[in-house]
């Protein structure tokens, strides 16, 4: 089976690079396909996975997303589906198999829905297809701490969506670059075969070398490339200084 994880990590040897390219383009629709598929063209080869958002996903949905999914299977990039998913089993399943034979690889979904007609379905199907599952364990906003920090029965949610992430067997999770106390802890929590990716950084304030040296594999970096005059010299930029910092 073709684990996400191997494949990201491969990928990151190729390039040098730990970022997912949150790919959120924004701005007049009528070019943002076209802007969305240059950014990719210029960027494969110094990043190590993709991801997309409803800034896609919404305005132009699966079928017409499958040039795009193609040109990043081209350079071997894989494609990770962020909308949170946070449905009953069935539903998820519908969702997934459009995806899927669309060419997706991998969905971000959030363990809150639990496993029973939740979770189980997500995970399994998506693994029968060699695709992956990421569970949201902790996020980067100021108001995750309401959520996923609250307590119950003693401990905070996230520590038992790091339980479930390893029980479940998804393929990793999401946690913060904005908490390396928390990643460390979620680290010890998962397999190593098990990736951490973080959001949170640049535009969010997260420091990128904290959450690589607390644990995270990969950071999922949006606006600070997106929105730089030099996408890939900023990219570079970011590559070089993780190269040397966090080592
Ligand atoms: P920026 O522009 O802030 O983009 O570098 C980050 C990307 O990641 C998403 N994001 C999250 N996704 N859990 C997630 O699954 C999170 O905690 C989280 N925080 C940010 C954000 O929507 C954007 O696509």
């Amino acid at each position: 089976m073709r684990l996400l994880g191997d494949w990201l990590e491969s990928n990151s040897r190729n390039s040098g690079s730990r970022i997912v390219l949150a790919l959120d383009v924004d701005g007049p629709l009528e070019t943002r396909l076209e802007r969305a598929s240059s950014l990719v063209s210029s960027l494969k080869g110094r990043i190590a996975g993709v991801k997309l958002h409803w800034f896609l996903l919404l305005p132009f949905g699966a079928l017409r997303l499958r040039e795009l999914v193609e040109l990043c299977h081209d350079a071997r990039l894989p494609m990770i589906v962020d909308f949170k998913m946070n449905d009953v089993g069935s539903t998820n399943l519908e969702v997934l198999d459009t995806l899927y034979s669309n060419g997706f690889d991998a969905v971000i979904a959030n363990p809150f829905v639990g496993y029973k007609e939740g979770m189980e379905d997500v995970v399994n199907a998506s693994h029968k297809l060699e695709k992956g599952v990421i569970l949201l364990v902790y996020m980067s906003h100021e108001g995750a701490k309401e959520g996923y920090g609250l307590k119950v029965g003693g401990e905070p949610l996230y520590l038992r969506f790091a339980r479930d992430t390893r029980r479940w067997g998804a393929d990793g999770a999401i946690v913060s670059a904005k908490s390396p106390a928390i990643i460390r802890q979620v680290r010890s929590i998962l397999r190593r075969d098990q990736v951490i990716l973080s959001p949170g950084v640049g535009y969010q304030g997260g420091d990128p070398v904290k959450a690589l040296r607390a644990g995270s594999d990969y950071l999922i970096v949006g606006r600070s490339i997106l929105k730089s005059k030099d996408p890939a010299g900023t990219l570079d930029a970011l590559n070089k200084s993780l190269e040397t910092k966090a080592a």
